[in-house]
């Protein structure tokens, strides 16, 4: 399985996220205590930054409607909570494993 070194874990600071690019994939890490989390950074409801979202725990929520997903699991926890959300859906999100070598946080492909 491929491994693609995205950075130093000690370039993350004080920081929680941090984004990536790897071919066409648009990434968000979140560093939550001890532990990182890598999800496509658009929001799959309206491509919404979520590297801009509010971090709640293991969750973040989307800064442009509101929709919730679980950074451990993809799932979509809630839905856009605004008019948009009732034209269209979020549904739950791509998540990518990571690894910690030497470290060096990895994306594995
Ligand atoms: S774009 Fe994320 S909730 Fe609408």
């Amino acid at each position: 399985m491929p491994q693609i070194k995205l950075c130093a874990v000690s370039e993350f600071g004080e920081e929680n996220v941090k984004t990536f690019r790897v071919g066409k994939k648009d990434i968000a890490v979140f560093k939550v205590e001890d532990t990182f989390y890598a999800i496509d950074r658009k929001c799959t409801h309206l491509k919404g930054n979520l590297a801009k979202g509010k971090l709640v725990d293991k969750t973040i929520q989307c800064p442009l409607h509101g929709a919730i997903f679980n950074l451990k699991t993809g799932e979509l926890l809630k839905q856009p909570g605004t008019l948009a959300g009732w034209f269209k859906k979020a549904k739950n999100t791509t998540i990518y494993r990571l690894l910690i070598k030497d470290d060096f946080l990895f994306l594995e492909e």
